[in-house]
């Protein structure tokens, strides 16, 4: 059975700071040295000159886009909210690609105006870009995201290798390099998007090398030479009890000479690879507070303030084939490591659904209502992710801490 684990701090917070930051409310706490450190360890294991992006979609929080985007060299956006995002956070419009499969009209003509890079999802939007860059009379730059036909397994989420709503179908490809003979459209570079949250170092290293020996087979058909050759990512977070964290010096190793063959072929061009969660995803603690416990047909149940309209990752209604429990922990309001009691729970949230379920079988301590309870891997597909409009709570307040 899997356990509670008792915190009494989150970064430097004590149990009465974070009761009284948050004004006793549900609230999202980033510890920034969690996401310096991250960063700082992606730098040492890769290969030098490589190239990051930030995926805005993993966590839009402004303060959080700021310190990140600080310290990396380009944004993944995919809507107009997030582009003026990572505009506002400093970058340059160059460093941002705009990917997405349904990006509106006017979120062309903006990221056309600002010279954004747009990752084209089809033909209908490439010739859309020629049209709207010769209305502005100047070029869309324009990376071409691909989805290779190569069976890729390992991500828990596929955005390529499949059936999807992305990318460019290489059957479109011949059509693709006549239309780029438009004065209109600047070639910037190749986009691959395998996938997401994957925790297998083997799985990573075979995406890598399938997206490489993809571009090199396109590379004479290119009317430039690539700004951009941005691999994807899809680095996973260990969020559940037996899933076990990547080695990201194997990782690491495992991409040098894949990153050497790109830079030798292409020497002008950035390398990226673009993550999200793995960035920011443990840096996080969703933090809820104990409002009622009560036996129900024998069970013992933890009813908090929190829930999925906050965190529906959590709950397990984010797309997951099994729920499984994320990192519970219990900030007790008074010591309680001497009653001896473990007993086991179900935390849920105040929702009036039963899926609305934080923690499944957990065993713990006494827990008493003024106690709060702590989810971990809340950095990521958190607040932003979750249907903030469910039942009309208050929307949880997020820290940079
Ligand atoms: C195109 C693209 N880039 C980046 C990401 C970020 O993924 P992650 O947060 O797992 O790194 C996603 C996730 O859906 C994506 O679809």
């Amino acid at each position: 059975m899997e356990q509670i684990e008792i915190r009494h701090r989150i970064g430097s917070l004590t149990w009465q700071q974070i009761r009284d930051i948050s004004n006793c409310e549900p609230a999202f706490f980033y510890e920034r040295e969690k996401i310096v450190e991250r960063i700082d360890a992606l730098r040492r294991s890769m290969p030098g000159d490589l190239k990051l992006a930030y995926s805005l979609k993993a966590n839009p929080f402004s303060a959080l886009v700021s310190l990140v985007i600080d310290q990396l060299e380009g944004a993944d956006v995919t809507s107009y909210s997030e582009m003026i995002e990572a505009l506002n956070a400093g970058l340059p419009p160059a460093k941002i690609m705009f990917a997405g499969p349904a990006k509106k009209p006017m979120e062309l003509h903006a990221a056309v105006a600002l010279g954004v890079g747009l990752c084209v999802e089809s033909i209908r939007e490439l010739a859309l870009l020629a049209e709207i860059g010769r209305e502005k009379g100047t070029p869309a730059r324009v990376l071409l995201r691909l989805n290779p036909e190569i069976s890729l397994t390992g991500a828990s989420m596929r955005m390529g290798g499949a059936p999807t709503q992305f990318g460019l179908n290489m059957e479109d490809i011949p059509e693709v390099w006549k239309r780029l003979a438009d004065p209109y459209l600047e070639f910037c570079g190749i986009h691959i998007y395998w996938g997401s949250q994957c925790l297998s170092e083997v799985a990573i290293q075979e995406a890598q090398e399938a997206s490489v020996d993809l571009i090199e087979s396109l590379a004479a058909h290119f009317p430039n030479p690539p700004e951009i050759l941005n691999l994807g990512g899809g680095f996973g977070i260990p969020y559940f009890a037996k899933d076990t964290a990547l080695d990201l010096g194997l990782v690491g190793r495992n991409f040098a000479p894949l990153h050497d063959r790109l830079e030798r072929r292409f020497p002008q061009a950035g390398i990226f690879l673009e993550l999200g969660r793995y960035l920011v995803g443990e840096a996080g603690t969703y933090i809820c507070n104990v409002i009622d416990t009560k036996t129900s047909h024998g069970v013992d149940f933890i009813v908090t303030d929190g829930g999925m309209h906050h965190f529906l990752a959590a709950s397990g209604n984010l797309g997951q084939k099994i729920r499984r429990n994320y990192p519970l922990q219990l900030f007790p309001s008074s010591d309680r490591s001497d009653t001896g009691a473990e007993r086991t729970y179900e935390v849920v949230g105040a929702l009036c659904t039963p899926i609305d379920l934080l923690g499944h079988r957990l065993s713990g301590p006494i827990i008493e209502v003024g106690d709060m309870i702590g989810i971990g891997c809340a950095g990521a597909y958190g607040k932003s992710a979750s249907p903030l409009g469910f039942l009309s709570h208050p929307h949880p307040r997020e820290f940079i801490i």
